[in-house]
């Protein structure tokens, strides 16, 4: 029996590689594979929302089943923000250093350093759509530790743990991660789709 397509609405390599690798009864494709070279809008204001629109998007341009994510970090003291900004904190066109400077700079005399990650996955699969949610609860570091990872991960600490997500391997920090959870939740639900 030929395997149901479901195109993961993504062009990160590692994040599609690591999705494959837990969903094998399914065949899941990038963007670039269906040449889908498009600017997906993401212009809601929660992770939901725009993980909705990438997700319909693609159903509604190629008729296909697929599911998209969206990520935030939630700072308590600064309510919930940069949440769904999180990419684009310190400015239009900023990268994650400036993000962290801004972040490290907001939070310099606050005590509650309290942090989460936080993951929605959309996925539209024959003609239902069902959502999906990851948290990672931590805290926001007063200084840079680490050098893995990427975006606030040098400055973000899971609870429990006495490293940054900078300074976990992909595996340790993909069994914690709100992302990771998101995933697991979906291959959960997919791996019992029938
Ligand atoms: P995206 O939804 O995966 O594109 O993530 C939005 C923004 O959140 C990114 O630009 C990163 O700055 C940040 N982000 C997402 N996931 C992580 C993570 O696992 N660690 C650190 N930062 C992240």
């Amino acid at each position: 029996m030929s395997k149901l397509k479901l195109v993961f609405a993504t062009n990160n390599k590692n994040k599609l590689k690591e999705v494959q690798a837990m969903l094998t009864n399914f065949k899941i494709v990038s963007l670039a594979d269906i040449n889908c070279f498009d600017d997906i809008p993401e212009t809601a204001n929660t992770l939901e929302g725009n993980a909705i629109l990438k997700a319909n998007y693609i159903t509604e341009k190629f008729g296909l089943n697929c599911f998209a994510d969206d990520t935030g970090l939630e700072v308590k003291a600064l309510n919930n923000a940069p949440g769904v900004y999180s990419a684009r904190y310190a400015s239009e066109k900023c990268n994650s250093e400036d993000n962290m400077a801004k972040l490290l700079n907001e939070l310099e005399n606050i005590q509650n350093r309290k942090a989460q990650f936080r993951t929605a996955v959309a996925l539209n699969i024959e003609g239902k759509q069902y959502l999906f949610e990851g948290v990672c609860t931590g805290e926001i570091l007063k200084t840079k530790k680490g050098k893995d990872g990427f975006g606030y991960d040098p400055i973000f600490k899971p609870t429990g743990y006495t490293k940054s997500f900078a300074e976990m391997e992909m595996r340790e920090k993909g069994a914690i991660s709100h992302r990771g959870k998101a995933i697991e939740k979906l291959v959960t639900f997919l791996n019992s789709y029938s």
